[in-house]
């Protein structure tokens, strides 16, 4: 149901206790301080947040304010200073294939086809090869790239690529999905037909996803709750769930109720926006 009102998002308190229970994703009280003595950014203020089995979340923040870290410390990429991150009740050491990432751009490998890329997982868990391969095939039709098994990287477009990144984090089953702005370097029809491709499969795999992006639209089309954070040190400012990605209307950006939506979230991130801004000045 879609409020039309001038706040029609639904506040909702990610860290709230009772979301902690059966949580697939558990982090408490994580924090991050890179460097030390005069150089020392603390990054990431002290965060609670749960995410359930199916959920959604869209995180946005000012630039610097500390989302890359949240993911990267989810990942295993880095380790806390502070808390730490549970998936499955499990304290998360380092990176495991339990975690898809998909980054902002590249990250595949430029010597292998593109069905390689998609089946290495797989294979490097010790599937054999004939079906991680054909894992990677249905993975590849998933994203429509079925045609473009046999090229390499280099011979695909951006959106290409992206798409299997996309096919490659997937290919392990993992229980979460950790995305870094990965369609930032898209351009806008690309990325509004991959926004879509991507509710596809969330409906239909009811994948747990982690998202981070810059874009207010992209949050309130797929998310099932989004995240505001605070200029660096970030923190949780605000989360709400979001009723969008539900619907079915292709235009549903274009309704009132959307604009309002997107509003609430502009408002909030105005105020921490500038406090980046003048922190950047100032470094
Ligand atoms: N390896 C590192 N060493 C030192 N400082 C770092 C490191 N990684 C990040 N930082 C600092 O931590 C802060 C948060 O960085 P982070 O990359 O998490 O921000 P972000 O929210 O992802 O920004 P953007 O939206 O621009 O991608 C920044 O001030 C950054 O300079
Ligand atoms: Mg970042």
């Amino acid at each position: 149901m879609l409020r039309d009102d001038l706040n029609p998002l639904e506040p909702v308190a990610l860290d709230a206790p009772e979301r902690r229970t059966g949580a697939l994703l558990a982090i408490d009280q994580l924090g991050k301080t890179f460097g030390s003595g005069v150089g020392q950014v603390q990054a990431l203020s002290p965060t609670d947040l749960y995410l359930q089995e199916g959920d959604f979340l869209c995180v946005v923040g000012p630039s610097g304010c500390g989302k890359t870290t949240l993911l990267n410390l989810v990942a295993g990429f880095e380790r806390p200073s502070s808390g730490q991150v549970r998936l499955r009740g499990q304290p998360i050491t380092g990176p495991g294939a339990e975690r898809g990432v998909v980054f902002q751009q590249g990250a595949l490998f430029n010597w292998m086809t593109v069905l390689e890329n998609v089946a290495f997982g797989p294979r490097a868990c010790g599937v054999n090869p004939e079906a991680a391969r054909q894992r990677a095939r249905q993975l590849l039709q998933m994203v429509g790239l079925d045609s473009f098994a046999d090229k390499y990287p280099y011979q695909l477009s951006g959106g290409m690529q992206q798409r299997v990144g996309i096919a490659r984090a997937l290919a392990n089953e993992p229980g979460i999905l950790l995305m870094d702005e990965p369609f930032a370097a898209l351009d806008q029809q690309t990325r509004e037909l991959l926004q879509e491709e991507i509710r596809h499969i969330w409906r239909r795999e009811r994948k747990t996803v982690l998202w981070i992006t810059h874009s207010i639209d992209e949050a309130l089309f797929l998310a099932t709750h989004i995240a505001v954070m605070t200029a660096r040190p970030g923190r949780i400012k605000a989360a709400f769930r979001s009723p969008f990605n539900e619907t079915e209307d292709p235009l549903v950006a274009a309704t009132p109720a959307f604009t309002a939506a997107k509003r609430q979230i502009v408002e909030l991130l105005r105020g921490e926006s500038r406090q980046a801004q003048a922190q950047e000045s100032a470094a």
